[in-house]
């Protein structure tokens, strides 16, 4: 058995857990929207025609804010298309997944659905085929509050009260060859400030999110940032981040350690951000807004659009069903993201339903929660107060992507007010058991409150409609606390949390 050990000192604060890390993303993409969480006539839809079902599952994973309504659909994207009477909306194709939009759902639907489901809505507007005239356009039908002619449009759509969107990603992937309206990273540069710069002057409070690169492996990845950055430094307050590089290609143990490409995504942009800071004699920092990552089996058969003459509406595509070491991944994945809660003050993880997601469901039928849903959902539901810097004495092993890598990667939490103390974990061995201690020190007399696996004996199982339960986190027996040592022994390619509480 294998053996390693975490230091918890409460002193040591990266800073708050941010409630804005626990996003997720809503994209016209596939079956995400239609059938996903819009589907009149479905048994638990509401009187707005959202299923009910998927709401419910949306509150148990725990998301705070949804990224809408693209992604690489934005980029082509008429906002105006899906305001005002639903059978006078036009049928657009949508070039980013050659598919056909019926815009059922539109801006105003979709902030009915965010209330419903108790989120804050991020929108995106497009600065692929569109620029700062479409921008402000869309900003004063969602905000306005004077007597102008798009505030009075959403009125008479039926929205007395403006919405109040703080949060605006300034595009979408614009680094990206892919990306409609594809752009250097001087011409985004230049739409990007321009466009951010009017829309503070229409709404001061707006926090805007310049793209940044849409992976780290991309060739222009860094002078992208550094570029992007210098033009718009002062007018945006974060810089996005992608990230889908993580699937499991035949190298397990490479693909566990996924979240060291996370960390040194989330390492470089803030560096570079901090390099623009100083030439540029700036005093703010750039935050990062994380706001697409998950594991994407990007060449598989499901993520093959659609071609020729054919653009249906709401396609199954980008439907990946997720096994034990996927959820192992993207509960490695939200460790980084807290680890780095001091740069990182939002993150999506995409997409919420359907489309490379944590919710599954079937038209007119039954939803059910992947297996990635249940590390999202028990780490935004405890992870709480302060993000604390641990230190891990683990051993390590090889990988073919990232050298030698630890089996342990952890994060933990501090919760002032109450005192209690939360551990996250995952043991990336393939093989092996890893004997686990952790040493809480200065926090007080503990109690072990639950110690929680989720793992099986073959990592490759899935969960599925038929059977979503055989792949459950489960208690750990073998967790005990002595003093203010926990020790547990965590299976080869699990996800842990620990809770530890007062009295
Ligand atoms: O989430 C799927 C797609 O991945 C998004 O549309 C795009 O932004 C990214 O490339």
């Amino acid at each position: 058995m294998l053996t390693a050990s975490v230091t918890v000192d409460p002193a040591f604060v990266v800073g708050p857990v941010r409630p804005r890390t626990f996003g997720s993303f809503v994209e016209h993409l596939g079956r995400c929207v239609y059938t996903g969480i819009y589907e009149p006539g479905h048994p638990s839809a509401d009187a707005d025609g959202f299923r009910g079902d998927v709401i419910d599952l949306l509150r148990e994973l725990g998301v705070t804010t949804v990224r809408y309504p693209g992604g690489n659909f934005v980029s082509g994207y008429r906002w105006e298309d899906g305001v005002g009477p639903v059978d006078e909306r036009p049928r657009r194709p949508d070039l980013a997944w050659h598919s056909t939009d019926p815009n059922l759902v539109g801006v105003d639907e979709f902030i009915t659905w965010c209330r419903s489901a108790g989120v804050e809505p991020m929108m995106a507007v497009n600065l692929g085929t569109r620029g700062v005239q479409e921008a402000l356009d869309l900003l004063e039908y969602c905000n306005g509050t004077g007597d102008t002619h798009f505030a009075n449009l959403r009125r008479a759509n039926g929205a007395q009260e403006p919405y109040g969107i703080r949060m605006w990603c300034l595009g979408n992937e614009m680094d990206g060859p892919w990306q409609i309206g594809h752009k250097t990273a001087e011409e985004y540069g230049r739409l990007a400030v321009e466009t951010a710069r009017a829309m503070r002057m229409m709404d001061p409070d707006l926090i805007l999110v310049a793209c940044g690169s849409s992976g780290s492996g991309m060739p222009t990845f860094g002078e992208w940032e550094r570029i992007v950055l210098s033009e718009s430094y002062e007018q945006v307050d974060m810089v996005s981040a992608h990230a889908y590089y993580y699937e499991e290609d035949g190298d397990l143990g490479s693909f566990l350690a996924s979240a060291i490409d996370m960390d040194h995504f989330i390492e470089s942009v803030a560096a570079t951000a901090d390099a623009v800071r100083a030439s540029g004699k700036h005093d703010k920092r750039i935050a990062i807004s994380f706001d697409e990552w998950n594991v994407w089996y990007q060449n598989r058969a499901e993520s093959k659009v659609p071609e020729g003459d054919d653009w249906p509406v709401a396609p199954v595509l980008l439907e990946d069903k997720y096994n034990v070491a996927d959820a192992v991944v993207v509960g490695n994945l939200l460790i980084s993201l807290l680890r780095h809660t001091d740069r990182v003050h939002s993150a999506s993880l995409a997409q919420l339903v359907n489309v490379i997601a944590p919710i599954m469901t079937e038209p007119g039928g039954r939803s059910w929660r992947q297996t990635t849903f249940h590390p999202f959902s028990l780490t935004a539901r405890h992870a709480a107060g302060q993000v604390l810097r641990v230190a891990i004495d683990a051993p390590t092993y090889d990988t073919a992507k990232f050298g030698a890598s630890p089996v342990l990667d952890a994060v933990a939490t501090h919760d002032p007010e109450t005192g209690d103390v939360v551990v996250f974990a995952v043991n990336r061995s393939t093989d092996e058991e890893l004997d686990l201690t952790v040493d809480v020190r200065g926090a007080g007399e503990l109690r072990l409150a639950e110690a929680i696996t989720l793992a099986h004996p073959d990592p490759m199982r899935q969960a599925t409609a038929d059977d979503p339960d055989s792949v459950v986190p489960r208690a750990n027996d073998s967790a005990s606390v002595e003093g203010e040592t926990v020790s547990v022994v965590l299976p080869p390619v699990s996800w842990a949390m620990l809770r530890l509480t007062r009295g």
